[in-house]
């Protein structure tokens, strides 16, 4: 498929949180688009202000008139906000033509074709570390969307870390793992920094030796492609150090650990469903 390097028509959001600014940063610090055909419906003026004074992006109270000549409509509200922001005056103002891309957690395309019955749907799980051009977003387009669509909803995300296209039934466990991930990996930071400062080094070294650690471990699995298993392995020499570290955490449960989050996270996000 050929490298989008810039995407067709206007870009619409609803919703202009941290999520929404951070995919308007990516996309305009890649040049995929002009500020002028960005508008973001958001439900306060300050925030509104805020968006169109740093980006120099429309932005408007009125969740209509942000999408009402969009070729590509991004939902990024919060799950709870669906019945008052996506009411029936939004869905009849928008282009049936537009692309609608949900990034909201834990709304499945099934209840998006409920809302949206006519418009090509994708589905998206982004991460926060899309803030900073570091982010993994899945995407699951439903059959309405287009090849040269896809390649522009691929390059918007893109613009802002890594992505892959996957089947929706995958999204819950992405979720799990890449979604909420994020915080698993800040409280493994957060106490190997604290295990430092123990050790007798100062906070702020301690916190930059651990972050700066996971984010090159991360990047070595990426860039070398070999398993993190191997990895692991060219790390522990025989009877050394590291792998008696390694045996203190496999002894305290962090693997088992692991499992347990992702499945509470299944758990949690099925009771949630079920409360709807
Ligand atoms: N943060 C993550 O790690 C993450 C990861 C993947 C997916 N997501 C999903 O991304 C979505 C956005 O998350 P976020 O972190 O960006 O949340 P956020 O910062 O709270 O952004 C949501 C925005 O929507 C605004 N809003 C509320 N009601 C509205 C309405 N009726 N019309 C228009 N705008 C309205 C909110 O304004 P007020 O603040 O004034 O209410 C806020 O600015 C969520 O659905 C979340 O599940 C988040």
């Amino acid at each position: 498929m050929e490298k989008i390097t810039k995407l067709n028509g206007r870009l619409a959001f609803v919703g202009g949180g941290n999520m929404a600014e951070a995919i308007i940063k990516g996309i305009l610090a890649a040049g995929l688009i002009a500020p002028g055909k960005i508008s973001v419906g958001g439900h306060r003026g300050d925030r509104c202000a805020y968006l169109h004074k740093t980006y120099g992006i429309n932005a408007t109270v009125n969740n209509n008139e942000a999408v009402k000549d969009a070729s590509m409509i991004v939902l990024a509200i919060k799950p709870q906000k669906v019945a008052e922001a996506l009411d029936e005056t939004l869905v009849a103002t928008m282009p049936n033509k537009a692309t609608v891309v949900s990034i909201m957690g834990s709304v499945d395309l099934k209840k998006l074709w409920e809302i949206f019955p006519v418009n090509p749907l994708v589905r998206a799980m982004p991460n926060t570390p899309l803030a900073v051009g570091a982010g993994m977003t899945a995407l699951a387009p439903d059959n309405k969307v287009s090849e040269a669509m896809l390649a522009e909803v691929k390059a918007m995300f893109g613009s802002c870390g890594e992505v892959e296209v996957v089947s929706e039934s995958a999204m819950e466990a992405i979720t799990a793992v890449s979604g909420c991930g994020p915080g698993y990996a800040f409280v493994l930071i957060d106490a190997l920094a604290d295990a430092g400062v123990n050790a007798g080094l100062p906070r702020k070294l301690a916190i930059k030796l651990a972050a700066q650690t996971f984010a090159g471990s991360g990047k070595m699995v990426i860039e070398t492609g070999k398993h993190p298993a191997e990895l692991r392995d060219m790390v522990t020499s025989p009877g050394g150090t590291t792998i008696a570290a390694l045996h203190a955490l496999e002894s305290k449960g962090v693997r088992g650990a692991m499992y347990d989050a992702v499945a509470a996270v299944l758990a949690r996000s099925e009771a949630l469903k079920g409360k709807k």
